[in-house]
């Protein structure tokens, strides 16, 4: 349809951007230039985020990334301080440990599946998200999944995902479909565990493969701790590059990032970098977070020797040099995961320090890790992360 400058002239008027007699004319003289439209009100700017201890995590973070936290069912179900903290500071809940087979089904075909309808009932009412964790760790694996053929373990672990991730589909965002299945050492790539010593690394194909057609909706990573030293993400990154070459449903990669106090911050950042560097566009969740305050060396780990004494069960016990140190580690932390764009999600493993594993691992002694203090109360490492004129 051809439109006459009469029409055009016709619809201006009609914006109330012409006076009509404009339209009115018959011709003769030059009709005046149309007004300008009056701009379109413009929304006033979104309130800046509330810093410091009135602000809530999920304000603080709530263009950047998911902000999460490891929970029991029984934390975020009792009333407590920590359903609290959960609902105002929280969008993303993992389950610490009741979404894990040994919990789900610890024997062939049985499923318990009640304290996981309660996290997600909890997550839902409030508005937030659950990441799945884990459908396969070797640690909490009930042995028998993996005895009998090849063909045997594939039907258990798929009959097992099918279950659990299908139960669940659309509910869980993310899902950590694989967790430590990189070695530490350096001599093997894949960790030499009863998954890998039955069937080899296929295991891991079964499992992204299973997860993606239970649940298309959810993302689903491979997740691992220790992906901040170059000799353990290199490992991780050819497990990557081989899933991905071989078009195994892969969207994700969750870094545990169990820190010590000591950690340079640009070295944990640098797992984030490296991961981007790949040019695969995966998401990258930080998993785990959690930054002891003691600063033990390797042999703590390995073995549990010269590990740092504790300073004592009273968080003043911990001298204010190195809350500060944690603080200040926290901020350059969160300030790197802001600045990268994949980074899509940030879980702490838990609310309050008094709940941490840490204070079992790697030996018993109090630890204070978290942004909560056993109270309940913001420590620095809080206001570090929300407020960015808070001086540490
Ligand atoms: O709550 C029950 C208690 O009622 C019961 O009496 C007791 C003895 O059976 O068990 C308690 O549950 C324990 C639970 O922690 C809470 O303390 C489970 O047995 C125990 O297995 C569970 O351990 C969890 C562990 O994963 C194994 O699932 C830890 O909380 C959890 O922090 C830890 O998390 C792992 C991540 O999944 C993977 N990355 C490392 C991280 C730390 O190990």
């Amino acid at each position: 349809m051809q439109y006459t400058a009469r029409d055009r002239l016709r619809f201006l008027a009609a914006l109330g951007a012409l006076p009509l007699s404009a339209c009115a004319g018959g011709g003769g003289s030059t009709p005046a230039a149309p007004a300008p439209l009056p701009a379109p009100p413009v929304p006033p700017p979104p309130p800046p985020p509330p810093t410091g201890s009135t602000a809530t995590l999920k304000q603080v973070f709530a263009t950047e990334f998911e902000i999460g936290a490891a929970v029991q069912t029984a934390q975020v179900t009792g009333g407590g301080v920590d359903q609290s903290l959960a609902e105002a500071h929280f969008s993303s809940f993992t389950s610490e440990f009741e979404m894990k087979a040994d919990i789900i089904s610890p024997t062939q075909g049985t499923y318990n599946f009640d304290p996981a309808d309660a996290l997600r009932t909890f997550a839902q009412a409030n508005g937030a998200k659950v990441r799945g964790h884990a459908l396969l760790w070797y640690r909490t694996t009930p042995g028998y999944f993996t005895v009998g053929t090849a063909s045997d373990i594939r039907d258990k672990l798929e009959t097992y995902i099918g279950e659990v991730a299908g139960r669940y589909a659309g509910d869980i965002y993310a899902w950590d479909v694989v967790n430590e299945v990189v070695s530490d050492s350096g001599t093997d790539t894949y960790r030499q565990d009863d998954w890998f010593q039955a069937v080899g690394q296929d295991y891991i194909d079964w499992a992204f493969t299973a997860a993606r057609a239970a649940d298309p909706s959810a993302k689903l990573f491979i997740n691992d701790y220790s992906t901040e030293f170059a000799g353990k993400r290199g490992r991780l990154i050819t497990v990557i590059r081989d899933l991905l070459d071989r078009g195994i449903p892969l969207d994700g990669v969750g870094h545990q990032f169990h820190l010590s106090r000591g950690i340079d911050p640009n070295q944990v950042l640098a797992a984030i970098d490296e991961i981007d560097a790949l040019g695969a566009g995966l998401e990258q969740h930080v998993t785990e977070l959690d930054i002891s305050v003691y600063n033990d060396p390797p042999e703590c780990f390995a073995s549990g020797v010269n590990c740092q004494t504790g300073y004592g069960t009273a968080p003043s016990d911990v001298p204010d040099r190195v809350y500060q140190e944690q603080a200040q580690l926290y901020r350059d932390l969160f300030d790197g995961f802001k600045a990268r764009d994949s980074v899509t999600s940030v879980s702490l493993w838990g609310i309050r320090d008094s709940q941490s594993w840490l204070n079992n691992y790697p030996v018993s002694r109090s630890n204070y890790p978290l942004l909560f203090d056993p109270d309940g109360d913001p420590k620095s490492a809080f206001l570090a992360i929300t407020d960015p004129d808070y001086v540490i």
